[in-house]
């Protein structure tokens, strides 16, 4: 099973626990591919693999400017998702209280409104909490990737 990440960023965070977790977990799955979401849309989501949504949040809950074509294009040219199997890493910062890691969380409304099914909890990374969201989201996806590829 191949996993692809897919990277919302604005300022590389997202792209460093992408990156962490690509060295972290290459033993749990077959391949580890890595795409930042620039210039993509709805058909990133066409191969068979295990997906993972990895997003900042920006502006007031928004996506990150490299996310907004892709997440657009689930709404603009929305088709069933029924086949696809994803997890959220949601990077955000707890002083936007009213947004908190709003990137991830409408990643996963609206990939859940076209028919994925999400595995796991969305993981939420908190800027101001001190801690390493590399090496935090790396044990984490450890964990879901041991629960995304057990078997039913
Ligand atoms: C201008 C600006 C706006 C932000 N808005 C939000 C927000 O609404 N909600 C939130 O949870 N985090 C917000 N953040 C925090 C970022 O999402 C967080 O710092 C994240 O780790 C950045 O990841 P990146 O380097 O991959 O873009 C904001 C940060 C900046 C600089």
């Amino acid at each position: 099973m191949k996993l692809k990440i897919l990277v919302g960023t604005m300022t590389s965070t997202a792209d460093y626990v992408a990156q962490a977790i690509q060295m972290d977990c290459a033993d749990l799955v077959e391949q580890i591919e890595i795409c930042l979401m620039d210039g993509l849309d709805i058909s990133a989501f066409d191969e068979d693999a295990l997906y993972l949504i990895c997003t900042s949040t920006y502006g007031s809950g928004d996506v990150p400017d490299n996310a907004r074509a892709l997440y657009d294009s689930l709404d603009s040219t929305p088709k069933f998702l029924g086949h696809v199997r994803y997890g959220v890493i949601a990077l955000g910062d707890s002083t936007y209280q009213q947004t908190f890691c709003f990137g991830g969380k409408k990643f996963d409304e609206r990939l859940s409104g076209l028919g994925a099914q999400r595995v796991g909890e969305v993981w939420c990374h908190n800027a101001s909490a001190g801690t390493m969201p590399e090496e935090l989201g790396a044990a984490w996806c450890r964990e879901w990737l041991a629960l995304a590829l057990s078997p039913a």
